[in-house]
């Protein structure tokens, strides 16, 4: 009876000692301010899901804050973790351009700013700690050489129609800009219509039947800055009584679980993968910065790129 007791004794104390583990000898718990971009795509969904479940993980208080899209949303959450004063702040920024002042006043504050997925374009890096996320440029190399090799063979024009990300995000810059300098080598490949689809499916549908409106016949490409905008003109291309990934070639970036589903079901020809799964990292740099620890000014994701071919063989390892 006893000695159950005192089992029981201790292996309660051992149970407290490792939930309460983080915050022994006095170390208080660390708060996390981050701000999101929103929900517009799938993409997005995961990536919050990540950094959610990876602070419940490490111990850390997670302030969460949804910008719905917008920067003053941003903005003004950036500016209620000053007030309160949290540890650390992350967020993803919506667009490049704007942050500098509310990044300077969060550098008054001696409050650490850790930037993820996307980055702002400033000559002052001392306004934040780190970078962590995808390479864009990268990405949309990617996609560009993949169309170079597919076209190899074909002497003729190749008219291509391309979604952008959100205008003014890293993402829609970097992503276009990577893909054009791959085609530019060739001068058969056109950009014939370029418009923004703000990374949702529901306008990536709406843009594509306005390009299918006016150039059905010519368009023989689709490079869409991510998934959902081609999952929504997947949708529009067949209402418009065309074969996806067949009469139009569709190239696009994420690998999300939804673009394996379309590739799986012959609709899409290829998905660039960028990883939402963050979490983890940031969580990790976060500590690091409050221990004053030094982390790496950019901390890139590794990623490869998915053709339809290997969808089925790939599917049932994807986490996102
Ligand atoms: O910043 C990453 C991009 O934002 C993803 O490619 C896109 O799907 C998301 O909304």
């Amino acid at each position: 009876m006893q000695s159950n007791r005192r089992t029981a004794i201790q292996g309660a104390a051992a149970l407290t000692l490792a939930v309460t583990m983080p915050l022994a000898f006095g170390q208080k718990k660390i708060t996390l301010g981050f701000s999101q971009i929103g929900a517009e795509s799938e993409w997005r969904t995961a990536n919050t899901e990540s950094v959610k479940s990876a602070a419940k993980e490490a111990g850390i208080d997670l302030k969460f804050a949804d910008a719905q899209q917008k920067q003053e949303n941003q903005i003004k959450a950036i500016r209620s973790f000053i007030a309160q004063k949290v540890d650390v702040i992350a967020f993803s920024p919506v667009v490049e351009t704007g942050f500098e002042t509310v990044l300077k006043e969060a550098k008054a504050a001696k409050i650490p700013v850790i930037l993820t997925d996307r980055a702002v374009s400033t000559k002052d890096d001392s306004l934040y700690v780190t970078f962590m996320g995808s390479d864009f440029l990268e990405e949309g190399r990617k996609a560009g050489r993949w169309l170079v090799e597919k076209m190899k063979d074909n002497k003729g024009e190749v008219n291509i129609v391309e979604l952008q990300g959100t205008v003014g995000s890293a993402p829609a810059i970097d992503r276009k800009k990577g893909f054009e300098e791959v085609i530019k080598a060739d001068p058969k490949f056109k950009i014939l219509r370029s418009q923004t689809g703000d990374f949702t499916r529901a306008k990536g549908k709406e843009v594509m039947q306005a390009f299918l409106k006016s150039d059905a016949k010519k368009i023989n490409v689709l490079y869409a800055h991510n998934d959902d905008m081609a999952i929504g003109a997947i949708q529009a291309i067949e209402e418009a009584g065309l074969k996806p990934a067949k009469d139009i070639i569709i190239i696009s970036i994420d690998a999300v679980k939804g673009a394996f589903e379309a590739m799986m079901q012959g609709k899409l020809n290829v998905s660039v993968e960028c990883s939402p799964l963050l979490g983890p990292q940031l969580m990790k740099a976060v500590k690091e910065v409050v221990a004053g620890k030094p982390v790496p000014k950019r901390i890139v994701t590794e990623e490869g790129i998915f053709p339809m071919e290997v969808a089925a063989k790939e599917f049932p390892k994807r986490k996102y």
